[in-house]
């Protein structure tokens, strides 16, 4: 039943995933995960030996490559011309690289328009990112912003991934200083979003208070 957007921005570790994809499910809507995609313009221009430094080089592959993800929340993929990515994506390497690629502005032109095809395409999804209250879906019908303690999202990512918390608290850090200071489209707050500290609240929770805002905005 009708048309229905959420957009769910927030740093890295701060449960962004895990809730847009139980919360999308619990309202038999789709699910985009926008990192997966610029993970994998990323995993292009690596596999391709491009300097993820280089802008230039990398606004030529993304121009290049098909990149195409699953909505299905309880099933999501990422294929780069055809080839799925889904783990490679996830990788130190991939991970050591995106956010430069994410700053590059043709980039984020090219990903926040076809975000924009699969949106509305949709009708009703939780789209997850950085900038998508902000930028890519600005008229959502609700927007969240998923934050964390810094301590909690290092422990969180570092259990997911196996790592040590030491590196992976410096890794996030680097990422997210990154991402909110490059100058096209930064990780933003919408100032009509809805901030949720997760840091002592259980997924379940936020769940439950999410689709409690949506049931008295309809
Ligand atoms: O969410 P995830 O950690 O997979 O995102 C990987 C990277 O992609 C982020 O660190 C950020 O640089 C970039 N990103 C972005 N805009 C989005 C989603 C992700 O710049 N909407």
């Amino acid at each position: 039943s009708g048309r229905c957007v959420v957009a769910v921005d927030g740093p890295s570790g701060s449960g962004k995933s895990t809730v847009s994809r139980r919360l999308a499910a619990a309202l038999y809507a789709q699910y985009l995960d926008t990192g997966a995609m610029y993970r994998a313009v990323t995993w292009a221009a690596l596999a391709s030996g491009t300097d993820p430094q280089d802008a230039e080089a990398v606004a030529k592959v993304a121009g290049e490559i098909e990149v195409e993800v699953g909505t299905d929340p309880d099933a999501p993929y990422t294929r780069v011309d055809g080839t799925p990515v889904d783990r490679a994506i996830r990788g130190p390497e991939v991970t050591a690289a995106v956010s430069a690629v994410a700053a590059v502005p043709w980039v984020r032109q090219l990903l926040v328009a076809q975000q924009r095809k699969i949106i509305a395409a949709a009708g009703r999804i939780v789209v997850e990112g950085r900038d998508i209250g902000s930028v890519v879906a600005p008229d959502a019908d609700l927007k969240v912003y998923l934050t964390a303690s810094a301590d909690a999202r290092a422990r969180r990512r570092s259990a997911e991934n196996a790592a040590d918390l030491s590196f992976t608290a410096a890794d996030l850090d680097r990422r997210d200083r990154l991402d909110s200071t490059r100058a096209a489209d930064p990780l933003q707050q919408a100032p009509d979003a809805v901030v949720l500290d997760t840091t002592e609240l259980g997924i379940d929770e936020v769940v439950t208070r999410l689709r409690g805002m949506l049931d008295r905005s309809f």
